[in-house]
């Protein structure tokens, strides 16, 4: 396909494009946090078809850099405050750029044995952070939605056998991320077998609702197999009571499924992992790295205290996988998960612990719990402003209400602050809806972002309040 002198120019081409990448990753403050494509750079993408014959590769690679990637949120500027930010290390994109040149094929120990130890190096390091035992074990998957996917099927196989699955339930919070349910979904289980839980003023799922839930489904046959706790609400930041929900779950021999896609990563704080008290109790937790612990798409762990639930509900041992069978201790990873080939998704973050050490990683992860306290502090300064839910985990929620106007006028003046934030390009501030009410919400990961950052978004978004009412 391509010659040797071919390939050379390729490695020019890409020596540059990372040179210029560095450049610009240095100085992405200076850039707009959401840029969307117009319509002339979209028809002009539309233009390009596909040639019958090829063209020269510098070419292809200028129009991507011109047409393709500034058009995008950079969720990884320093002002990023929407959704859940990804304040990625060059360390973990490096990490990428590698195991892509290496490729290996992650599925089986003999494909990428190094690569699987660290697999395992890495899980058992989380599952450390966790307090899990030894018996415990996981994978990387894509992203918090996957991990959540393969935490409920494991869930399901062992907690209900085949001709139960139609009675079984599953709870989740009025706070619990929609993956959970589109996973329970995926599976198979109807709408009326996921019981959603109301949360208390705190956002916390309720307990006693909870648990008057699971006897009434009890009491009528159903069969109650799975709780979803969430560490890290992707609204407010909200842990739900874990060893709360730990007591009902042993009580009543029921899967504790832990969604810590965001909130996880405060274990690698020393300072806040008591948060999270009660998450050793667990029976799996999902973690997403892609999101506080600065790695590149697509970055996600499952962590399952009894790993034989995983080979139980994933293992296949077809004739064609047979000469790659391998002992316990040599993990062949597609007997883990959903996934047969798969990249090592390991590595990057393995790469990254490496270089910077767990102590800067929690580090970092204080500082974004800090930079919500910060925003809280500003917002208090300016009449008019409510904080809705008070930084927790590096989230805080508020609105701008001044008197005199309707719920309805609020809700579209708050939409309004936060589109004008967005067209200023200085930060980026979404809405979201809590108690019915629309309110500006920022979470604030990013190792970089300073004080003043912080401060001034929020006096920015001030202003633009003051000058739209
Ligand atoms: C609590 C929680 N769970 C799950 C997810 C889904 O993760 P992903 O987008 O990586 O699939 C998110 C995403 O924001 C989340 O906040």
């Amino acid at each position: 396909m391509m010659n040797r002198e071919q390939n050379q120019q390729l490695g020019e081409v890409i020596q540059q494009f990372i040179h210029s990448y560095i450049a610009s990753f240095n100085n992405i403050r200076s850039q707009k946090v959401f840029n969307i494509a117009d319509g002339e750079t979209i028809a002009q993408l539309r233009g390009m078809g596909f040639p019958k014959k090829g063209r020269p590769v510098r070419e292809v690679v200028d129009g991507m850099m011109k047409s393709v990637y500034p058009h995008q949120a950079f969720m990884q500027h320093p002002r990023c405050f929407a959704f859940i930010p990804s304040p990625m290390s060059l360390l973990s994109w490096f990490g990428d750029i590698m195991t892509s040149a290496y490729n290996p094929h992650a599925g089986s120990w003999v494909q990428s044995s190094s690569a699987s130890f660290i697999e395992q190096e890495v899980i058992r390091w989380m599952c450390d952070q966790a307090g899990y035992p030894d018996t415990a074990g996981g994978l990387f998957m894509s992203g918090g939605s996957m991990s959540n996917l393969t935490a409920l099927a494991a869930a399901r196989s062992a907690r209900l056998s085949e001709h139960e699955y139609d009675n079984g339930i599953a709870y989740v919070s009025e706070q619990t991320h929609s993956s959970v349910s589109k996973g329970l979904r995926i599976l198979g289980f109807r709408a009326d077998q996921i019981r959603k839980i109301p949360s208390d003023e705190n956002f916390r799922m309720d307990i006693s609702a909870l648990e008057k839930a699971v006897i009434d489904d009890r009491a009528v046959g159903k069969k109650p197999f799975a709780i979803i706790a969430t560490a890290g609400t992707t609204n407010t930041g909200s842990i739900d009571p874990l060893n709360e929900i730990a007591d009902l779950c042993e009580k009543h021999n029921i899967w504790l499924h832990v969604d810590g896609a965001y909130g996880a990563s405060i274990l690698v704080s020393s300072k806040y992992k008591p948060l999270l008290s009660g998450i050793s109790r667990s029976d799996s937790i999902s973690w997403d790295a892609h999101k506080w612990l600065m790695q590149t798409y697509c970055c996600s762990v499952i962590l399952v205290k009894e790993k034989q639930h995983l080979r139980n509900c994933f293992s296949t041992h077809p004739e064609y996988l047979k000469d790659a069978e391998t002992d316990e201790e040599q993990i062949n990873y597609w007997d883990m998960g959903p996934e047969l080939t798969r990249p090592a998704r390991s590595l990057k973050l393995w790469m990254t612990l490496q270089a910077l050490g767990t102590n800067a990683v929690g580090e970092a992860i204080e500082h974004g719990v800090q930079l919500a306290e910060w925003a809280e502090d500003e917002i208090k300064k300016h009449n008019h402003w409510e904080i809705v839910s008070p930084a927790q985990l590096a989230i805080v929620n508020f609105r701008y209400a001044p008197t005199g106007l309707s719920d309805q006028e609020l809700d579209s003046l708050n939409k309004r602050i936060s589109q004008e934030m967005v067209k200023n390009g200085y930060a980026s501030v979404l809405t979201t809806q809590l108690h019915g009410k629309t309110v500006l919400r920022i979470c604030a990961i990013h190792p970089d972002t300073t004080e003043d950052e912080m401060r001034n978004t929020i006096q920015l978004l001030a202003n633009i309040g003051r000058s739209i009412e």
